[in-house]
């Protein structure tokens, strides 16, 4: 049976600052999607959950990937949300919702979105990673290393179901006239990629598919808020679907990939690099707006009805490498504003700065 996992995110308001969402938008989203979504047909199943401030949405439908009237009960859900959220005096309320209608697709209005149309197999298991406080190339290392790296993935030598490699689609994020990307096949690729991976403020996964059945392995969302409202608005916080086992990675294969909690752009105020903390399902921030968390739900879908979630960084494992990671956001936070503790200018997304660095610009002179 073919499926379509239909993943959207976005930050519609929270408690306190940019913590996390009230009980009641997300009873409220929950209940929308209910009733507006599952009990007309649109949809065979659905998740909700939270990571930092941003809600995130599963559906599954035979609806096909860009399907209009899924992605505008994602749009009414979240406006149903922001509502609320608005009316309870929450933080940032509405803050991901970037245009005043939707016109046809959630691209391009905001909120982030990761989907994939998928041959269902018999035992169809994917994971659900969202991530706060940071931006979409975060998941290019993960990807990297879970899809291109024998280090990290030794199923890349071991399985004969993964021996042909795969093919990454990559966007260029800068392009924002139209969507920009390029397919790289690996491993022949590995060093173009390896080139492009390295900047994820420019070049995002978007798409990786196996090559030994041409089936889509992930999609991610690339969304830039800059880009669609022209200034900082918050960070592109991203999803994606990655789906395991078999002809992909094994899922601890691909969660193996998070445990460097390698340093990503996004901590407080979008402007400071800090490392990518995975995180239990429906965990705030905290610490200097942070750190860059990361959370993981993995299922199964049979004729598109999902499983219970199951957390994958809910275990002690990752309490460890938690302690770890808290020490790494410490001692890069210890240096403050300077070097790579901040974003370099031409990626600071706060006006502020510049406008100081203009204030001091006249002030200059040219000593004799
Ligand atoms: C992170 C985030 C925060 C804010 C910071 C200042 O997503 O949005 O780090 O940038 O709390 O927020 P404002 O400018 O709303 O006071
Ligand atoms: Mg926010
Ligand atoms: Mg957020």
């Amino acid at each position: 049976m073919k499926v379509t996992l239909s993943a959207i995110k976005a930050d519609i308001g929270s408690i306190g600052g940019h913590i996390k969402p009230s009980k009641k938008i997300l009873e409220t989203v929950e209940n929308f999607v209910r009733e507006e979504g599952l009990k007309k047909g649109l949809i065979i199943d659905f998740y909700i959950g939270y990571t930092g401030d941003d809600i995130a949405l599963l559906f599954t439908h035979e609806n096909g990937v860009g399907n209009e009237e899924v992605h505008e009960l994602s749009w009414n859900a979240f406006m149903a949300g922001a509502e609320v959220a608005k009316q309870q005096g929450l933080y940032g309320a509405g803050q991901d919702l970037l245009k005043d209608a939707f016109s046809g697709n959630v691209r391009g209005l905001g909120p982030g979105i990761a989907e994939m149309e998928i041959e269902e197999r018999p035992n169809e298991a994917f994971v659900v990673f969202a991530a706060d406080k940071t931006e979409p190339g975060a998941f290019n290392l993960p990807l990297y290393l879970a899809f291109a790296d024998p280090m990290y993935n030794s199923g890349l030598i071991l399985s004969p179901h993964m021996a042909k490699g795969f093919t990454f689609t990559v966007m260029d994020v800068e392009h924002v006239e139209c969507d920009r990307v390029i397919e790289l096949h690996v491993p022949e690729d590995l060093y173009n990629l390896a080139a492009l991976l390295r900047d994820n403020g420019r070049y995002v996964v978007a798409k990786i598919t196996s090559r030994k059945s041409g089936e889509q392995a992930v999609a991610a969302s690339t969304t830039r808020l800059r880009n669609i409202a022209g200034k900082y608005v918050g960070k592109d916080d991203p999803i994606m679907i990655v789906r395991v086992q078999k002809e992909f990675p094994a899922t601890g294969e691909m969660l193996s990939a998070f445990s460097i909690g390698h340093y990503v752009a996004g901590f407080m105020r979008g402007s400071h690099n800090g490392p990518l903390m995975p995180v239990k399902l429906n965990t705030p921030t905290s610490f200097f707006d942070g750190p860059p968390i990361v959370s993981g739900a993995a299922f199964c879908v049979k004729e598109g009805k999902l499983t219970e979630p199951a957390d994958v960084f809910d275990h002690p494992f990752w309490e460890w490498m938690r302690n770890i990671i808290s020490w790494k956001a410490f001692e890069i936070r210890r240096q403050g504003f300077s070097g790579p503790a901040m974003l370099p200018y031409h990626d600071l997304e706060y006006g502020g700065i510049v406008e100081r660095l203009k204030e001091v610009k006249d002030r200059f002179y040219d000593r004799k």
